[in-house]
């Protein structure tokens, strides 16, 4: 598609069923039998109803949480550090997003360490991730190096005995897990890779918005100068600071009202 053309599409977003290609290329990339009504009746439609918890008022408890696991992996990252360290700046964004994201929709594992689990699991995923747009384009996987085995990975973690162990898991995820041991005919591994997919969904665009965003920031002093401004005006009149030792508590609607922070992530988001 002509990238200049891309505005008129989603315009016409209502016309364009996006179900249709999903279905069949989800299925493929995540390795889960297609979503057939006939095999897996109300399956698809009781996974959409769950999305109301991701919508609006609902959202809030999600929002605190990713609020203070980024927090959490911000300041671990800033004990660890003992000096200015350049990294990759895509990188970062990815370990950072990954990192809260995960801890915010699948807890934690009460005994196993819980870092070396989500940043293991971390450069799985990007590897995963960078071969993503050769399996929606259909090029057989095999064809694709390693990516099947780490595909293999990334799902046994999600297996139903391992999701059982987990403390903490976040609603939308308890939900999905009670509706897809509803299905007998859906095998442990099937399940898993529907929680994998999942995984995908939540990182796989706000890590590359976060990059974007980051990236439009640095470059432009004078927009990063006036999201800031826009900020510390939001903490001042919530009484609150930022620094290494604050810990900073701002709301799904006060969040809302961030307009400039907001447009710059719409603008990527059409873009
Ligand atoms: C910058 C952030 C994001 C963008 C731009 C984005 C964009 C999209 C788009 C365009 C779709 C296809 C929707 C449709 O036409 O039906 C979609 C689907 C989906 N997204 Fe996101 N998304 C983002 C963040 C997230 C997050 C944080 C989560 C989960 C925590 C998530 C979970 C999902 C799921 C589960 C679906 C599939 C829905 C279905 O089965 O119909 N997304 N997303």
């Amino acid at each position: 598609m002509d990238p200049t053309q891309f505005q008129y599409v989603i315009r016409n977003g209502k016309k364009l069923d996006f179900h249709e290609f999903s279905n069949e290329m989800a299925s493929r990339t995540f390795n889960y039998p297609r979503l057939s009504e006939s095999k897996f009746p109300q399956l698809r439609d009781s996974m959409n109803k769950i999305y109301k918890i991701m919508q609006g008022k609902p959202l809030d408890k999600l929002t605190d949480s990713m609020m203070i696991n980024l927090q959490r992996v911000f300041k671990w990252k800033f004990s660890q550090a003992t000096d200015w360290r350049t990294e990759n700046m895509y990188q970062f964004c990815c370990s950072i997003m990954f990192e809260a994201s995960f801890m915010t929709l699948y807890g934690r594992d009460p005994v196993a360490d819980g870092r070396n689990v989500i940043s293991e699991m971390r450069e799985k995923f990007t590897k995963f991730d960078a071969k993503f747009p050769y399996l929606v384009v259909n090029v057989p996987i095999a064809l694709l190096g390693n990516t099947k085995s780490i595909r293999e990975e990334l799902i046994q973690f999600f297996m139903p005995h391992k999701m059982n162990t987990r403390h903490d898991l976040a609603e939308v995820i308890e939900a999905r897990k009670d509706i897809l041991e509803n299905y007998d005919v859906l095998r442990d591994y099937d399940k898993a890779a529907h929680h994998f997919a999942f995984l995908w969904a939540s990182v796989g665009n706000t890590i590359p918005a976060t990059f974007w965003a980051m990236y439009y920031l640095v470059r432009h002093p004078e927009a990063l100068a006036s999201v800031r401004d826009e900020i510390d005006h939001l903490l001042q009149s919530t009484g609150q600071k930022r620094g290494p030792n604050c810990d900073i508590h701002i709301t799904r609607e006060q969040l809302d009202s961030l307009v400039l922070l907001g447009n710059l992530f719409s603008f990527f988001y059409l873009h």
